[in-house]
């Protein structure tokens, strides 16, 4: 059989200059380039289950039908292929698929249909689609636009930036710069590696450095950045080896076929830039630092010359840290040399200014508490709830899903029918922690500012293009509470900045050999899970730290980051109640008298017990102000924002799935399945759904046991549970074990289409998971290893095969 492939593109790279959001939900960040694509054979009549890739969200898209190589001339308009689209069409327009993005912002759908055939039907369809456009691309002119509750500036939000210019040439000449440092950043690291190189830039060799977030810049004109300049790229790369959401639009620009330049020169347009790159990543994922690899390709390919290497950070080998510092020397180097810069000694000179601020008091309605903006602090926050602005939800229900003394996972129920907010079975929803009231103590009080916990101070950035991380004014105590990541693990660079503040001579001894020293700082410091402050205690012995800057540590700390957590409910079941099941962060180390304690989990263990009946939660010894600032997180609230995914279940129903699911890898498969036993309740005729779930005892951490006996009830022979317990016999039992047990069927139902779904473990398991189903196919259908690993990487590329790893 022939097969065809059509590309699906975002809409949002077109209308790069009208500021469409960078939003998660586009389908095509799973896509290779900008392009998702969708194969289906090439056949006169074609039925929807033969498709596959077809996005069950984010259908914002322009459809462009592509000719394939391989494949011959683009398939033309089908009866078949017009009837799905419209339904796609009809379902995204009818209704924002993340509410909590504002609908004002969503372009409308642009079709560009060519091969096609149009028939009258088609006509109409394109004309209305036509008019939805130009209606979009008016709009604010010819019609109203509901004003964007952003418009009240918040620190870091899309519109606290929207006074300022997105010419980067315009920005380093009025701000003076000649060093710009962009980051592409999802959960902090890159953006503080940013920070870092920015003022290191600056205090060892002088450069007038800036860091910019790439979604608040144009990049046109990135043709016109003077030779004598320099440009640095830190970039995380996420999913399929895809951009963070704030590097989308840039990605999709810089890597198109022929990126629309200011000098409208094509041939070498950045012949005179002058770039440097840092990758982050993590080597279990299969597109391994794709962000850096294809930015500096495509720099390269436009004529940029980039000065020393491209760097690559490993989180998944535990060395992104170690990778970064080994990288940036020799870049140093050759920056200097390029640049003709003098190294100079380094001296400390702050960012940011406090002030404190005698005529307030933590009383004073002006004075942030650890409220995350100004609508949150001025009353009822309204919505869009989103990544800057999280909702604060009720916790319906909550209970214990182990049946073990020193293990938890909690299941949680979380209401969000008072916002606007909207998910899907497969999305995400982040969870803003808090700190636990310990370690701010001890963290306060490491830096001699227990005393003062709760002056209020205000904080300014002394040079014009930094940014203060949270709204101020604020005390002490709030922001390390609220707004410091103060139990992540020490940089090793940080750590060596602080010596000069050290509070005697031997300690500034111990810190300077610890940040000059790799090995002994991974056996001291990184191996015990050390935070910053509990190592300055056993540093100086318990003296206080008095003389570091508080500017030093707002630097030197990255912002405390939302966690993730894969939705466990249906959204057709519960629509406005959305479940996570979550394990809770405890580990024991050798060396170590008190277990490591994850930040988030634990603050959300305190909430349970709270919500079950204990006035006062100290889980483990931790106490955490679960009423949150003013007690606006009282009878049990938690801030949340919902992140949509393209982990979904196929639009076709009946369409079999297989689910890879051990430990917290359950999650989403809750939620497939539960949608499932909902559509047949309704009458609805579903596929088989097969879940491999494993856990270390049937009696112990075998969650949600009897759901999956009432879900059996409905679903009867449609539904199979197979499970590994690793932990009762002699030997380990895992899933992947079990899958390949199941070869047959398991290639049986690939024949039949199936969506093979993995969750959990990026590090071993996803990895394993895909190697067995590799050997399968190729036992099965008496195919090479390599083929058969061919076909799996189609099946990932077509969306057949999708995972939710971490
Ligand atoms: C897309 C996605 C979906 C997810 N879904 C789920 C889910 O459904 N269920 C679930 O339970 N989890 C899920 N997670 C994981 C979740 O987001 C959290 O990472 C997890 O709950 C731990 O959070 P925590 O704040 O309790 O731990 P953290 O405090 O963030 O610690 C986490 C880890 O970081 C390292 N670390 C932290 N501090 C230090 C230190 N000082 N020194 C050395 N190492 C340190 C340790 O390895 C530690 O185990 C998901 C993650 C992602 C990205
Ligand atoms: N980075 C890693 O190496 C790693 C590994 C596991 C979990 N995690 C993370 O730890 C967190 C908590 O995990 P969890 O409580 O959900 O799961 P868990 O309880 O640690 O594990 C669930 C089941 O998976 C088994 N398992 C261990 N290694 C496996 C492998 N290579 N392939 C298949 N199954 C395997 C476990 O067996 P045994 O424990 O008996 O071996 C257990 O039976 C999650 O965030 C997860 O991503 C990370
Ligand atoms: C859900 C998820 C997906 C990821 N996907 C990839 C990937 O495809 N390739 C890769 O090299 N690294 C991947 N990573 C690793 C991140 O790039 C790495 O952890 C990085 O440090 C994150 O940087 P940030 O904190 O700036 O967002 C992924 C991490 C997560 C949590």
């Amino acid at each position: 059989m022939r097969w065809y492939e059509c590309a699906v593109r975002a809409a949002s790279s077109g209308e790069r200059r009208s500021r469409a959001p960078s939003n998660p939900y586009c389908f095509n960040r799973r896509s290779d380039r900008t392009y998702s694509r969708l194969t289906f054979p090439a056949a006169d009549s074609i039925d929807e289950s033969s498709v596959t890739g077809i996005p069950s969200v984010g259908v914002l898209f322009t459809v462009v039908y592509k000719a394939d190589a391989r494949t011959g001339p683009c398939l033309p308009l089908r009866p078949w292929w017009r009837v799905t689209s419209l339904s796609h069409l009809g379902r995204s327009q009818a209704q924002s698929p993340n509410a909590s993005v504002p609908t004002s912002n969503v372009p409308p759908l642009v079709a560009i249909v060519t091969m096609a055939e149009l028939d009258a039907l088609d006509v109409i369809v394109l004309a209305v689609i036509l008019l939805g456009t130009v209606a979009y691309l008016t709009k604010g002119k010819y019609w109203g636009v509901k004003k964007d509750p952003y418009t009240t500036p918040l620190p870091g939000s899309a519109a606290a930036k929207a006074g300022r210019t997105r010419n980067i040439v315009e920005k380093l000449e009025e701000s003076g710069k000649n060093c710009i440092i962009f980051y592409g950043s999802q959960t902090g690291t890159a953006e503080d590696y940013a920070s870092r190189l920015a003022k290191e830039g600056k205090s060892r060799f002088g450069l007038e450095t800036m860091v910019a977030d790439l979604e608040d810049y144009d990049y046109d004109n990135l043709d016109a950045v003077p030779s004598d300049k320099i440009v640095m790229f830190v970039l995380a790369t996420y999913g399929e080896g895809e951009p963070t959401d704030n590097a989308v639009e840039f990605y999709e620009f810089i890597t198109s076929e022929n990126p629309d330049f200011s000098s409208g020169e094509t041939e070498k347009p950045l012949k005179n830039l002058h770039y440097v790159a840092f990758g982050l990543g993590n080597n279990t994922y299969e597109h391994y630092n794709a962000m850096v690899r294809n930015v500096d390709k495509a720099l390269q390919r436009l004529g940029a010359s980039r000065i020393g290497e491209a760097g690559e950070g490993d989180d998944g080998a535990g060395t992104m840290e170690e990778d970064f510092l080994a990288w940036k020397e020799p870049m140093w180097e050759a920056v200097a040399k390029k640049m003709g810069l003098q190294e100079r000694e380094a001296i400390y000179e702050p960012i940011f200014g406090i002030v404190e601020r005698d005529d307030l008091t933590r009383d004073s309605p002006e004075v942030y508490l650890g409220e995350p903006n100004k609508m949150h602090l001025d009353g009822e926050p309204k919505g869009p709830f989103n990544a800057h602005n999280p909702y604060t939800a009720p916790i319906q229900k909550s209970y214990e899903l182990f049946n073990s003394k020193d293990r938890n996972c909690l299941h949680m129920e979380i209401d969000i029918s008072g916002s606007n907010l909207t998910y899907q079975t497969g999305d995400h929803i982040a969870i803003w922690p808090t700190n636990a009231g310990q370690e701010v103590d001890r963290f306060l009080n490491i830096f001699d500012l227990a005393d003062k916990r709760h002056t209020v101070i205000s904080v300014k950035p002394l040079e014009p293009t930094a940014k203060v991380p949270f709204p101020t004014p604020t005390t002490y105590d709030a922001i390390v509470r609220y707004h410091m990541e103060i139990c992540a693990p020490v940089s090793r660079q940080f750590v060596a900045t602080l010596a000069a503040f050290a509070p005697d001579d031997e300690s500034r001894a111990e810190l300077t050999k610890l940040g000059n020293d790799k090995d002994y700082f991974h056996s001291k410091v990184t191996t015990q899970y050390l935070n910053i402050a509990r190592l300055l205690e056993i540093v100086s012995k318990g003296k206080k730290w008095s003389n570091v800057p508080f500017s030093a540590l707002i630097e030197g700390i990255t912002k405390l980051q939302p966690r993730y957590y894969s939705i466990s409910s249906s959204s057709l079941e519960h629509p406005k109640l959305v479940s996570i099941t979550a394990v809770v962060e405890s580990q024991a180390l050798p060396g170590r008298e008190d277990p490591f304690k994850g930040v988030a989990t634990n603050y959300l263990l305190a909430l349970k017990e709270k919500q079950n009946g204990d006035a006062s939660p100290s889980p483990y010894g931790l106490t955490y102000e679960i009423t949150g600032p003013r007690n606006k997180y009282d009878g049990i609230h938690v801030p949340v924002h919902i992140r949509h995914s393209n982990f979904k279940l196929p639009s076709d129903p009946t369409r079999p799935i297989i689910m890879i699911g051990p430990g917290t890898g359950v999650a989403p498969f809750r939620g497939f399945i539960r949608e499932r036993k909902k559509l047949a309740e309704n009458g609805q005729t579903v596929g088989k759904s097969i879940l491999f779930f494993g856990c270390r005892r049937s009696t112990e951490d075998f969650m949600y046991q009897k759901e999956w006996e009432e879900v059996k009830q409905v679903l009867g022979d449609k539904f199979e549970l197979v499970t590994a317990f690793s932990r009762e016999g002699s030997k380990k039992v895992y899933v992947q074990h079990r899958l390949k047990e199941r070869s047959k069927e398991i290639n049986a139902l690939l024949d039949q289409k199936a969506f093979f779904y993995v969750c959990g473990d990026a590090a071993n398991m996803a990895r394993e998971v895909n190697a067995t189903l590799a050997q399968i196919l190729a036992d099965e259908r008496g195919i090479s290893k390599s083929k058969a690993e061919e076909i799996v990487k189609q099946m990932r590329a077509s969306n057949q095969y999708q995972e939710d790893v971490w």
